[in-house]
């Protein structure tokens, strides 16, 4: 065997476990140059030195051979692990569907920020009602016409899921020392007929501030505010007397249409005004059912129906889309 033949036979495995065979063929115990070797015993000893030293050179030249090669294989080992292994990194990666807020959620979240700036806290009461917080402390007594207004469910038991936020505000000044300030979202209940704008549950907001020398003022500026800033910049407001059982003097607060921009279209029934905000002057039956000297303590406050806010807003055309929990509707937003 010599160098040449060597790195032929190393050169010759194709892979890391024909070289390991390779190996063993040339160095190992039965291997061939570990059998030149043996051969040492047969010599004349003044001829042993040199082929010792020469075999002992073809072994270490083998063994530089195997581990040159040993390590090429390796490298392209490890190349084609990569290459299996191969991605673009530039790729777009596979759509994860997100959750989204719902429309009803994301302009509450609005309102709520703009409230809570102006010292207002968040307050709730029961879905389901009894006359009292409903209807009588809201200074509209049984039998009165006033409580006709509203198409009112009643539980088995006489319980009546609330037509109303309003019910909140009894609960919150029954409850609290003045002054407060408190705004209070929740859902209602209707007896309706369910259409394009109609529905049997439907979402409010009601506010309530109660302090010394509140008027009509307050409540118009914070309404105002509010316009300008969540519902859209620019719009003209205008106020109109109401009746409301629970305040005195009634009013509703009405915005320049935001789709014709008081021009007169489908939407705003050719007038220019769409009717967004109820409140008022709470009515002094109403604090005094609740515990509080009309003398000395006004409060004003407003219900917004908020569904047609977020209609409005987002330029929803039938209140019936916001429930029926369709997805195509919360991923526009
Ligand atoms: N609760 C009334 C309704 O559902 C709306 C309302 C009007 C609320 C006047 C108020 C208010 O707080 O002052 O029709």
């Amino acid at each position: 065997m010599d160098t040449q033949q060597i790195a032929a036979t190393v050169a010759g495995a194709g892979d890391l476990t024909a070289l390991e065979d390779v190996r063993v063929r040339l160095l190992g115990k039965k291997g061939e140059i570990t059998g030149m070797l043996k051969q040492l015993g047969g010599l004349a000893p003044e001829e042993r030195a040199a082929f010792g030293a020469q075999v002992n050179a073809l072994k270490a030249e083998a063994q530089a051979l195997l581990d040159a090669r040993k390590s090429e294989l390796e490298g392209a080992a490890e190349a084609a692990s990569l290459d299996a292994g191969w991605m673009d990194v530039t790729a777009p990666a596979p759509e994860r569907p997100l959750g989204r807020l719902h429309p009803i959620t994301l302009l509450l979240e609005e309102v709520i920020d703009h409230f809570t700036g102006l010292g207002f806290e968040i307050a709730s009461g029961p879905d389901i009602e009894d006359s009292f917080h409903n209807f009588d402390a809201l200074n509209i007594p049984k039998d009165h016409p006033a409580r006709d207004v509203w198409d009112t469910f009643y539980t088995d038991r006489g319980e009546i899921p609330r037509t109303h936020t309003s019910s909140v505000q009894i609960r919150t000044m029954m409850n609290r020392t003045p002054p407060m300030r408190i705004l209070a979202p929740g859902r209602v209940f209707r007896n309706e007929t369910i259409d394009a704008t109609h529905h049997a549950s439907f979402h409010q907001v009601e506010g309530l501030l109660v302090d010394r020398q509140v008027s009509v003022a307050h409540l118009k500026h914070t309404l105002e505010t509010l316009v300008d800033r969540v519902i859209g910049r620019g719009l003209k407001t205008r106020f109109r007397p109401a009746f409301y059982p629970f305040v005195e003097p009634g009013l509703d607060l009405d915005v320049s249409c935001v789709f014709c921009h008081g021009k007169g279209c489908g939407v705003c029934k050719q007038s220019g005004w769409i009717e967004l905000i109820p409140g008022g002057l709470v009515h002094p039956n109403v604090l005094r059912a609740c515990g509080h000297d009309p003398d000395e303590w006004q409060a004003y406050a407003f219900g917004m129906g908020f569904d047609r806010m977020v209609m409005l807003r987002y330029g929803i055309d039938d209140i019936r889309r916001l429930y029926d929990g369709r997805l195509s509707l919360v991923r526009q937003f």
